[in-house]
């Protein structure tokens, strides 16, 4: 199918026009008229109870958005993306994460052959060395058990496997101490070692590439930490550390035996990786049961995906409410905003999931877009943010669509706690939808002078997503409900959500830099005058000049 640019699709004018008569309705007035809303503009699937009636849209609004998605050929690009095209143009990949996570006997065909099966080998291989390691079957090199676990890793190397960890630490071995170390600052090694005995530590190293400066330069010193620990025996190391990666050369190189290698391909991406052997650290911490259960979350969300009809499907419409704020309300952000301590770091991952896929400024096919791409995604656990940055959401002069992520049963029952928490999500979406008017606020007494400050106008939009409980499956489902809300967005805007060249430019500048800073003789500088003067006044101040 033929897609034409983003502007030149019908439904987009329409979107135009309909938000020009759109931007003077309050959600007071919309919620007025159909006392049904509430209940009307919700979808459950997959476990998932999505209320975006809390949204500055109308039936028609949704309508537009749901021809747009037509018009911008969603239908075909979900069917490319699961058949294994390569719609990674940019990169000449296809795009199969959805495979990881594939049942065992499903058939995913990728170059003239079925991939599920290699994904379920690499599975059950994971399986059986987290099983030896957490039955202490797996001795390190002076016959200790291994408690500790460290992954060494970056990115989509590190966001995934430490988010997966916090979340679902309730479900994990609490015998044993898991600890990520991703910059390459220093002290994050120094610090995730601090106090452990090299004897019972086991190093990950997780890159796809396995050439990442930060992941190698701290795998390195990890060896190093190792081995003075255990007296320099060089051969202790095959018991302390494996990898995971694509790249069987680069770990041979490294001095780790292939067969303690754990690798996945290069249909998947770094920042969609934590469901693939990047996710060791995660089964080595909740164990192949929980960690298949949470595949099993993510493949039933797969399929809600590519089977839903677009209007009662929850990626579809996060995505395509993410378009609206973002093109027509020129709303900047995203804010995150999980109801659920366990998900503290839930938003840090989400910001490269988001970030890294939809912060492109031209289409997959070279142009330079004239509309804007990926909103910025931010947040922090409720209630939290509440006592923080929630002020500008509700009073300041910035739209801030919201995601609300609650569970109805906690994991820590205990008093009170989780009545509380969960009034404080329904009572912060009703106070950002409705607000408080001046003749409220005067009702109450307020001298006029502090009415204007103790007003709230409402209207702010916002998603309430609740689910069940934490489980590793809602973990799952929850993360592949963002992985095809991106794709979305970025299908709508026609970019290449799977490539990250903005991140070259940094990475290859700063491989000069290095020998510029730790040559003793005063190096030849070209930089510009800035940068320039940055490396000799730190050489001067480290005491190298
Ligand atoms: O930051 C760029 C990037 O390539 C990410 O996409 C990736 O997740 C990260 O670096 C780590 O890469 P690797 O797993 O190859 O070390």
């Amino acid at each position: 199918m033929t897609v034409p640019a983003l502007r030149g699709r019908p439904a987009w004018a329409s979107l135009e026009k309909h938000h020009a008569e759109m931007e003077g309705l309050h959600l007071r007035q919309v919620f007025a008229d159909d006392d049904k809303r509430g209940e009307r503009l919700t979808v459950e699937a997959a476990g998932i109870y999505l209320d975006y009636s809390k949204n500055r849209i109308t039936d028609e609004t949704l309508r537009l958005l749901l021809q747009l998605a037509q018009e911008s050929g969603l239908r075909e690009r979900i069917d490319t993306m699961f058949r294994g095209d390569k719609i990674n143009t940019s990169e000449k990949r296809a795009v199969l994460h959805v495979a990881l996570r594939a049942p065992r006997g499903a058939s995913i065909i990728y170059d003239g052959q079925n991939v599920v099966p290699e994904v379920h080998a690499v599975l059950d291989k994971m399986a059986d060395f987290a099983d030896r390691v957490r039955s202490g079957a797996w001795k390190g090199h002076t016959g200790k058990r291994i408690r500790n676990v460290i992954n060494v890793g970056i990115g989509g190397s590190d966001l995934g496997p430490v988010m997966a960890y916090e979340a679902l630490k309730h479900y994990s071995e609490r015998a044993m101490t898991f600890r990520f170390v991703s910059n390459v600052d220093g002290t994050d090694f120094a610090e995730a070692v601090l106090g452990l005995d090299p004897a019972e530590t086991l190093f990950i190293i997780s890159s796809k590439t396995f050439t990442t400066l930060e992941t190698m330069t701290n795998a390195h010193t990890a060896r190093d930490w190792l081995l003075a620990g255990l007296k320099g025996e060089s051969s202790a190391t095959a018991k302390h550390f494996v990898a995971v990666s694509t790249n069987a050369q680069e770990v041979a190189k490294f001095g780790i035996d292939t067969a303690n290698m754990f690798g996945f391909w290069d249909w998947v991406g770094g920042r969609y990786s934590m469901d693939s052997a990047i996710g060791l650290s995660t089964m080595l911490a909740i164990g192949p049961d929980n960690f298949r259960a949470m595949l099993g979350g993510f493949h039933e969300m797969d399929e809600h995906f590519r089977t839903a009809p677009f209007e009662r499907n929850l990626p579809v419409l996060m995505g395509l409410l993410a378009v609206w704020y973002n093109n027509f309300f020129g709303a900047q952000t995203v804010a995150v905003l999980p109801y659920q301590q366990y998900l503290k770091r839930f938003p840090a991952y989400l910001q490269q999931l988001t970030m890294e896929s939809n912060g492109k400024h031209v289409t997959w096919d070279g142009v330079a877009v004239d509309y804007d791409t990926g909103p910025i995604y931010w947040g922090e656990p409720g209630t939290n943010g509440q006592h923080s940055f929630y002020q500008l959401i509700h009073q300041g002069t910035r739209l801030i669509p919201c995601d609300f992520i609650a569970f109805a049963h906690t994991l820590n029952p205990l008093g009170r706690h989780q009545d509380i928490l969960l009034a404080n999500v329904f009572a912060q979406t009703e106070a950002l939808s409705f607000g408080k008017t001046a003749k409220q606020v005067a009702a109450e007494g307020t001298p006029d002078w502090l009415v204007p400050h103790r007003l709230f106008e409402g209207n702010r939009p916002s998603n309430t997503i609740l689910l069940d409980a934490l489980t590793p499956a809602a973990l799952g489902k929850l993360v592949a409900l963002y992985e095809h809300s991106v794709f979305t967005q970025g299908t709508i805007w026609q970019i290449d959500s799977f490539d990250q060249w903005g991140v070259e430019l940094g990475k290859a500048l700063a491989q000069q830099i290095v020998p510029q800073l730790e040559s003793a003789a005063e190096p030849k500088l070209e930089h510009d005058s800035s940068t320039n003067a940055l490396i000799r006044r730190y050489r001067k101040l480290k005491g190298s000049a």
